[in-house]
């Protein structure tokens, strides 16, 4: 039966060359397993465009119902959680299928000539899918989004000449508001979409008129060529099976943090940003004074550079990579660097609260003996007693603690705080837990 309509469908639409070019595209050297990361991105594209419509339904791109919107997804819609989850998630495999696009073409010098318009392209593809990243990472508009947004336009902002400039228009002005958060919801679903699937379709086009590279050796690539249908599809299907099934489990499984709605005013706010910008943040905190600049936009824009016209940098005809030592070496370094600067970052991120687990018993002290009465912490809690949120930085003396828990009036007279029973064990604990409430950590 389907293939009566497709002769059908065929003998009035011509279908056969389409499925020609589709399909038949000879692969040298055959099918391969190393071969299925560019199709698994661009599934992972189609995952974000349709969750994200989905997504658009509810999101409202306001300061003041933005939140509230992305709560009500969260909370309210069916399945909203899920597709919330599906499309963070699958920005970060999007990040992880393109590096190892990256990776493979680099290492098999597939972008060698006559391949180079292929790898600019895809350069800039792989640009425009980070600043997806980062105008997605506004719109929830709660605490980190709003301040990790502010760190990269302030960074634009250190530009030459064209900063000022930059950054006003990213911003729609001088604060980050309003206008921002509109300008940024309509370059992540309307602009850069449009550019994203224009770019894939050069990229497309250009594959479809050199043909793929296969592999580095001649004597291999000859052996054998075989049609991308149907073994490589059936390699790209399976893999994208694959990896569906793990964001779907990411998403199923990790509850996505909402922190606080955005406040502009508190500017003690340290914010994180996604997991793949985590190394330049990183390398951010070694820079300061006049070699700011150089790590703000200096090297960034040389290694943007050096990306896009690797190919005529790497002038060597040769494409296996044992026999290019240096074009590997300096991969490797690179990676090295930024996977160095990343594995820093996550240990200090976890380092503080993981070393102590008696600040978790410390806050489930708090809890149980009603200090929320009184103190406030982060906004939650009385107001008649001092608020608790900076209290390790304001008082970072352990001893003043547990002498003040032993008994409020030594240290401070008059005072209606009071005595509360507790063991040195459990002194201890609150006394850590106190401590550990800082502005920044
Ligand atoms: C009945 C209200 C009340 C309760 C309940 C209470 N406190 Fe207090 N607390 C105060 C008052 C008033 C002060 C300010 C005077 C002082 O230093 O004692 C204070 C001061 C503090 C300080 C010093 C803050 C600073 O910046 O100087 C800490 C720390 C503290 N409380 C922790 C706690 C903890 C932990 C609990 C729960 C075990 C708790 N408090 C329960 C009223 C309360």
């Amino acid at each position: 039966m389907p293939s009566r309509i497709y002769e059908w469908l065929d003998t009035r639409l011509n279908l056969k060359p389409v499925q020609r070019t589709l399909l038949d595209e000879p692969i040298p050297g055959g099918a391969s397993w190393i071969y299925v990361f560019g199709s698994v991105t661009l599934f992972l594209f189609v995952l974000q465009a349709a969750t994200g419509m989905f997504l658009a339904l509810y999101y409202a791109p306001t300061p003041d119902h933005a939140y509230d919107s992305v709560r009500f997804i969260e909370t309210e819609v069916t399945l909203g959680w899920l597709v919330r989850g599906l499309h963070h998630w699958g920005a970060s495999a999007m990040v992880v299928a393109i590096g190892l696009h990256m990776l493979q073409t680099f290492l098999y010098g597939a972008y060698k000539s006559p391949r180079e318009v292929m790898w600019m392209v895809g350069v800039m593809l792989f640009l425009l899918v980070m600043t997806f990243a980062f105008t997605g990472y506004l719109l929830p508009w709660d605490q980190t989004a709003y301040w990790a947004t502010q760190i990269g336009i302030n960074m634009v902002g250190t530009v030459p000449l064209m900063g000022d400039f930059a950054s006003r228009v990213l911003r729609g002005g001088e604060i980050l508001g309003a206008l921002t958060l509109s300008r940024f919801f309509a370059i992540h679903v309307l602009f850069l979409p449009a550019i994203l699937i224009a770019g894939i379709a050069i990229h497309l086009f250009v594959l479809r008129r050199v043909g793929p590279a296969g592999p580095w050796t001649d004597e291999r690539a000859s052996l054998s060529a075989e049609t991308f249908a149907p073994r490589q599809v059936y390699m790209d299907a399976v893999v994208i099976a694959g990896v569906f099934l793990a964001v779907a489990a990411l998403a199923i499984s990790i509850p996505l943090p909402l922190t606080d709605k955005a406040n502009p005013s508190d500017t003690s706010f340290v914010p994180v940003p996604e997991w793949y910008f985590l190394f330049y943040y990183e390398l951010l905190k070694y820079v300061h004074g006049p070699l700011e600049p150089v790590a703000t936009w200096v090297l960034p824009l040389c290694v943007i550079l050096i990306m896009l016209f690797w190919p005529f940098i790497d002038r060597n005809p040769v494409r296996n990579p044992i026999r290019r030592p240096v074009a590997l070496g300096g991969g490797i370094l690179f990676l090295l660097v930024v996977f160095g600067l990343l594995g820093i970052s996550i240990k200090n991120l976890y380092a503080v609260p993981r070393a102590d687990p008696s600040v978790a018993r410390g806050r489930a002290i708090y809890a149980q003996l009603g200090c929320v009465g009184c103190h406030r912490i982060h906004g939650e809690g009385g107001a008649v007693a001092p608020d608790l949120s900076a209290v390790g930085d304001t008082r970072p003396d352990r001893e003043w603690h547990v002498k003040h828990f032993r008994d409020p009036q030594s240290v401070s007279p008059g005072t209606f705080m009071p005595k509360f029973p507790l063991s040195d064990e459990q002194l201890h604990d609150l006394t850590s837990y106190m401590l550990s409430l800082k502005r920044a950590t």
